[in-house]
């Protein structure tokens, strides 16, 4: 097992709660849609292969970092369901990826393009849509996940003075993840 690997299943291991549903939602997310394999973006940060699932244990462990010192009552489950899967609507749907990827000779320069072939959804949304249906996700953990983006996108206006705690938390570990570790 690789580091990153590592790291991912000792993330995993903290939920007990819901460990059963959280299995069986790990399962669909690992087997049937390209969560270990897609980029974070097409062209910003980690725009590589395995780039979601280095961003994602990266945003888990800083989340977990903050949340110890500034909110010791946050779960650490509840820490660990919205990070690894805050971005999993970047996957598309199962057999239908949202990044697809440039040919090395292609005219355009950045690895990866958008894949138009997919019902509009915002990525949280996307996120939202493929966890609940599967995963019994608690209130904050859905805010925590739709708004995620924070101030940054013009549609999260509406969550302004009512975030939970676990939003501005995870809003800021997503942040500080791509904007100073994966820089
Ligand atoms: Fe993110």
């Amino acid at each position: 097992m690789d580091g990153l690997a590592a790291r991912y299943e000792a993330l995993k291991e903290k939920v007990s709660e819901r460990w059963a549903e959280f299995a069986e939602l790990m399962k669909f997310v690992e087997t049937e849609t390209e969560y270990l394999t897609a980029p974070a973006s097409t062209k910003f940060h980690l725009c590589k292969e395995g780039g979601l699932l280095e961003h994602s244990v990266n945003v888990a462990e800083t989340l977990l970092k903050l949340k110890a010192t500034l909110a010791p009552e946050i779960s650490d489950e509840s820490c660990v369901v919205v990070a690894l899967l805050h971005d999993l609507g970047k996957v598309g749907m199962p057999n239908n990826p949202l990044y697809l990827k440039n040919s090395p000779d292609s005219k355009w320069k950045q690895p990866y393009y958008w894949n138009k072939d997919l019902v509009y959804l915002n990525v949280p949304i996307r996120s939202l849509y493929l966890i609940a249906s599967r995963f019994p996700l608690k209130e904050e953990e859905a805010q925590a996940i739709v708004y995620h983006d924070g101030q940054y996108v013009e549609d999260n206006r509406s969550v302004a003075m009512r975030e939970t705690p676990l939003t501005l938390l995870l809003q800021y570990a997503d942040t500080w993840s791509s904007m100073v570790l994966e820089k």
